[in-house]
C-alpha cells in the first residue's frame, strides 16, 4: 500500500462502512479493516472516485495510516473491543489514537483509557448516534478523551458530523469516558421518548379509536410544530407503512415485545448510583421488561378481564401537549444526571455543548434542543432544566393537558407508566414540601436512624410509643 491514509476504521459492518464512506466523502483518505473479506469487498464496491481502501491484513492497515494513526473501532461493545485493542496495541506508536465508536460501558472506557495511556496511546470513547443513515449522512458524535489529542481527529469529525445552522454536531465533551457517558444518557432519554410515544399511540388507538392513517396525519402535523423531532417523524412513517405479507398495516403485525441492548438500563442503574431520580427512564426500561412477559400478560388478561372504565374524549391538542411536557421532563432528568456525573466523575461537561450537538444527527434530536441550548447559554451553571424561567412557562402551559391525559388513561385502565412517571416526577419536584418527614419518623421509630428538625439544627432521636 503506497498511499498513506488519514483515517482508519476497524469493523466494516453497516455502521462502520457507512461512517468510512462519509469520511471519504469529506475528502479524507480513508482506510478500512475487517477480517471478513466479504465486508472488505463490499466496501470496495462503493469506492468510485473516493480516496478509499480496505484490507483484511492488519500489518498493511497499520502501515497504511499517517502518523499519528487515527483508528476508529466500530465493533460490538464488550470483549471484542478489548480483543481488538490487544491485537493492535503492540504495533502502535506513542501518540497514536484509538477511538471506540460503539456503545461501550463508561467504566470499560476508563479502564481502557488508563491502560493505553501507560503506553502513550490516546483513547477516545466516542458515542455515535443516528443509526446507519446517520453514520452515512452525518451523525451526532460524542467524543471524550484527551483534549490535546482531540485536535488530530477534530477536522475529520467536524466534517463527517451532521450540521445545524452550519454548526457541526460534535465537540470534545470532556475527559476519560465523558463521551460514552453522554451517549449512554442520550440512549436513556431515547428509551424514555420512545416509551412516551408508544403510550400516546396507545391512547389514540384505544381511547380515541383512531386509525393508523389518522394517527399518521397527527404525528406528521406535530412534527411541523414544537414536537418536531426525529422520533415523531419516524413514528408517522411507521404508522403509514403497509404490510408486505397481509393487506393490513405493518405496525399491527409486529409483536409487542421490545428488545434492548442495555444502554437504557445502564442509565437507570447509574442514576441510582449517583442518587439522581430519572423515573421516566426507569419506567421505559421497566416497560420493555413488562413487554417481554407476553405469555404471563396473556394469562393475566383473561384472568382480570378489566375493560375501560372511562370513555372520556381527549383532544389531539391535549395529547400533543402531554407528550411535549413529558419529552421536556425526560430531557430534564437526563441533563440532571449528567450534571451530577460531571461532578462525580470530573468530566467537566458543558451542558450547552451537549444540547448543541444533540440538535442534529442523533436519535433524540428535536426542535426543543434549541430551547434547551438557550437555557444553558443563558445560565451555564443551571442546576436543573426545570428551573429555567422560559422552560417553566412551557411546562406550566402543558400541565393541565398532561394531568387530564394521565387521569383519563388511568381511569380507562390504559397503561401510561412513562407519562405518569413524568407527571409525578414533576409534581414531586415542584413541591417544596413532601411527605418524607413521615419516612424519617418511621426510620427513627423502628431503627433509631435519627431525623433532623425544621426548627432546630442537629440530629434527633425519639423514644416512640410505649417502651417494651
Ligand atoms: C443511536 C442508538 C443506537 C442503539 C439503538 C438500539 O443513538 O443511534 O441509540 O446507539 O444501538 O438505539 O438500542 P436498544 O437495542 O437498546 O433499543
Amino acid at each position: 500500500m503506497q498511499e498513506k491514509y488519514d483515517f482508519g476504521l476497524i469493523g466494516l459492518g453497516v455502521m462502520g462502512k457507512n461512517f468510512l464512506l462519509n469520511v471519504a466523502d469529506q475528502g479524507f483518505a480513508a482506510l478500512g479493516f475487517d477480517l471478513n473479506k466479504e465486508k472488505v469487498a463490499e466496501l470496495l464496491e462503493e469506492k468510485e472516485e473516493r480516496k478509499l481502501m480496505a484490507t483484511s491484513d492488519q500489518a498493511a492497515f497499520l502501515s497504511g495510516l499517517k502518523s499519528p494513526r487515527k483508528i476508529m473501532l466500530l465493533v460490538p461493545a464488550g470483549k471484542v473491543v478489548d480483543d481488538v485493542i490487544a491485537a493492535l496495541r503492540p504495533h502502535l506508536d506513542r501518540g497514536d489514537i484509538i477511538i471506540d465508536g460503539g456503545n461501550s460501558f463508561f467504566t470499560d472506557t476508563d479502564r481502557r483509557f488508563e491502560e493505553l495511556k501507560n503506553h502513550g496511546i490516546h483513547f477516545f470513547g466516542s458515542g455515535i448516534s443516528g443509526g446507519a443513515k446517520g453514520a452515512r449522512k452525518g451523525p451526532s458524535i460524542m467524543p471524550g478523551g484527551d483534549q490535546m489529542a482531540y485536535t488530530h481527529i477534530q477536522p475529520i469529525f467536524e466534517a463527517a458530523a451532521a450540521k445545524v445552522n452550519g454548526e457541526p454536531c460534535v465537540d470534545h465533551l470532556g475527559n476519560g469516558s465523558a463521551g460514552n457517558y453522554v451517549k449512554m444518557v442520550h440512549n436513556g432519554i431515547e428509551y424514555g421518548m420512545m416509551q412516551l410515544i408508544s403510550e400516546v399511540y396507545d391512547l389514540m388507538k384505544q381511547q380515541m379509536k383512531m386509525s393508523n392513517e389518522a394517527m399518521e396525519s397527527a404525528f406528521k402535523e406535530w412534527n411541523k410544530r414544537e414536537l418536531a423531532s426525529f422520533l415523531v417523524e419516524i413514528t408517522a412513517e411507521i404508522l403509514g407503512q403497509k404490510d408486505g405479507l397481509t393487506n393490513g398495516d405493518l405496525v399491527d403485525q409486529i409483536l409487542d415485545k421490545a428488545k434492548q441492548k442495555g444502554t437504557g438500563k445502564w442509565t437507570s442503574q447509574n442514576a441510582m448510583d449517583l442518587g439522581i431520580p430519572v423515573p421516566t427512564i426507569d419506567a421505559s426500561v421497566s416497560m420493555r421488561e413488562i413487554s417481554a412477559l407476553k405469555e404471563m400478560r396473556m394469562q393475566a388478561e383473561s384472568l382480570y378481564g378489566i375493560t375501560s372504565l372511562n370513555n372520556e374524549y381527549l383532544s389531539l391538542e391535549e395529547i400533543q401537549e402531554a407528550l411535549y411536557f413529558s419529552f421536556i421532563i425526560t430531557y430534564a432528568q437526563g441533563m440532571h444526571q449528567m450534571r451530577e456525573a460531571s461532578d462525580s466523575y470530573e468530566y467537566a461537561l458543558d451542558m450547552e455543548t451537549i444540547a448543541k450537538i444533540w440538535r442534529g444527527g442523533c436519535i433524540i434530536r428535536s426542535a426543543f434542543l434549541e430551547d434547551m441550548r438557550k437555557a444553558y447559554q443563558k445560565e451555564p451553571k443551571l442546576s436543573h432544566l426545570l428551573l429555567d424561567a422560559t422552560i417553566a412557562d412551557v411546562v406550566k402551559r402543558c400541565y393541565p393537558a398532561v394531568t387530564k391525559v394521565v387521569s383519563v388513561a388511568i381511569t380507562a385502565g390504559i397503561p401510561v407508566l412513562g407519562l405518569s412517571a413524568s407527571l409525578n416526577y414533576f409534581n414531586s419536584f415542584r413541591s417544596g414540601r413532601l411527605p418524607l418527614n413521615l419516612i424519617q419518623a418511621q426510620r427513627d421509630h423502628f431503627g433509631a436512624h435519627t431525623y433532623e428538625r425544621i426548627d432546630q439544627e442537629g440530629v434527633f432521636h425519639t423514644h416512640w410509643g410505649i417502651d417494651d
